[in-house]
This record gives structure tokens, C-alpha cells and sequence, in this order.
């Protein structure tokens, strides 16, 4: 009878565990894919296709040590642009103006769920709740 009971717990457990693996699946597949469209109508241009940048014009998206050191920060540097900062990108100094985007933190989340977890990054995701908090301390 014990064994009984524990084992339908644990099942039961495991099936909670399991649903709630795949929603999250889910939303990070959601974002991604968003995040996709959205990196090739709007950075795509500018950071490449495979995120590998534009010789010295500009900075590749493929530098996951700069982007977990920064992961705080990208948001704002999406939504405000970022002018002559110089920055370590791939074990080389760069400098230059990224525009401002003009985005809604839900996509700049999905656009930063795609980044982060495309060229080589592998961050996971990047939620709109992080992204409001984020924006807050912009400096
Ligand atoms: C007009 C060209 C341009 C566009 C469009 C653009 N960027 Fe940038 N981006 C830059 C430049 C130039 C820098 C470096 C700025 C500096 O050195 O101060 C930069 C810096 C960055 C950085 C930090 C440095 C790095 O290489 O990791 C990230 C992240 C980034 N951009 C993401 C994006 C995303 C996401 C989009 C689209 C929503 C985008 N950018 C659109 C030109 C652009």
C-alpha cells in the first residue's frame, strides 16, 4: 500500500516536472523564434548574418565572455544605442556608434534570447520581466 502511494507521488511529481520542462521549452522557442525575424530586420545589417560583425566597422555577437560579463547591460544598449564605447570584443578593442532601437522590452528580449543563444552562445533565456528590470538601471 506505502509503495503504492509513493510510487503514484513520485509519478505524479515526475509529470509535473516534466510539464513544466516543456512550457518553458516552449516559451524559449517562442522567443527565439521571434527573436530571429526580428534579428534580420533589424541587426542583421549591421552585426551579419552569423553574428561574425564587420571587420573594424562592426563588433561580432560571438564573444560569449563579453556577453555574460554584460548580460545585464544589453538591454540598454539595445534600447539607447551605445556611442564610441570602447569595448573588448573578441580579444580585440573596438570602437564605434550602434544606433538607438526603438524597441518594446518583449522584443528586445526575444531579439536577446536569439543572440545569446545563437553564433556560438548558449545563455538561455532572456525573459521581458529581466529586460524591464534591466532597462531600470540603465546608465
Ligand atoms: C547601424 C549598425 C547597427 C545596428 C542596426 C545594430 N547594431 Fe549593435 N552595435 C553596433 C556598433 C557599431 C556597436 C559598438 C558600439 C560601441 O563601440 O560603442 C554595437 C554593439 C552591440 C552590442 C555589444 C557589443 C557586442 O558585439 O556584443 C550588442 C550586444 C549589439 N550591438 C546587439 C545588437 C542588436 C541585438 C541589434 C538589433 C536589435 C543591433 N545591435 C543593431 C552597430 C549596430
Amino acid at each position: 500500500m506505502k509503495i503504492k502511494i509513493i510510487s503514484i507521488i513520485c509519478l505524479l511529481m515526475a509529470i509535473l516536472i516534466y510539464s513544466c520542462q516543456s512550457d518553458d521549452q516552449i516559451t524559449f522557442a517562442r522567443y527565439y523564434s521571434i527573436g530571429s525575424v526580428i534579428y534580420q530586420n533589424k541587426c542583421q545589417n549591421c552585426h551579419g548574418k552569423d553574428g561574425q560583425g564587420l571587420s573594424a566597422l562592426m563588433p561580432a555577437l560571438t564573444d560569449s565572455v563579453y556577453l555574460k560579463a554584460n548580460k545585464a547591460t544589453l538591454p540598454c544598449i539595445i534600447k539607447y544605442g551605445l556611442k564610441g564605447k570602447l569595448m573588448i570584443i573578441n580579444k580585440k578593442p573596438f570602437e564605434g556608434d550602434m544606433p538607438v532601437m526603438d524597441m518594446a522590452p518583449i522584443e528586445i528580449a526575444e531579439v536577446l534570447t536569439y543572440v545569446t543563444n545563437s553564433f556560438g552562445n548558449k545563455m538561455g533565456i532572456i525573459t521581458a520581466q529581466q529586460v524591464g528590470d534591466d532597462l531600470k538601471d540603465c546608465k
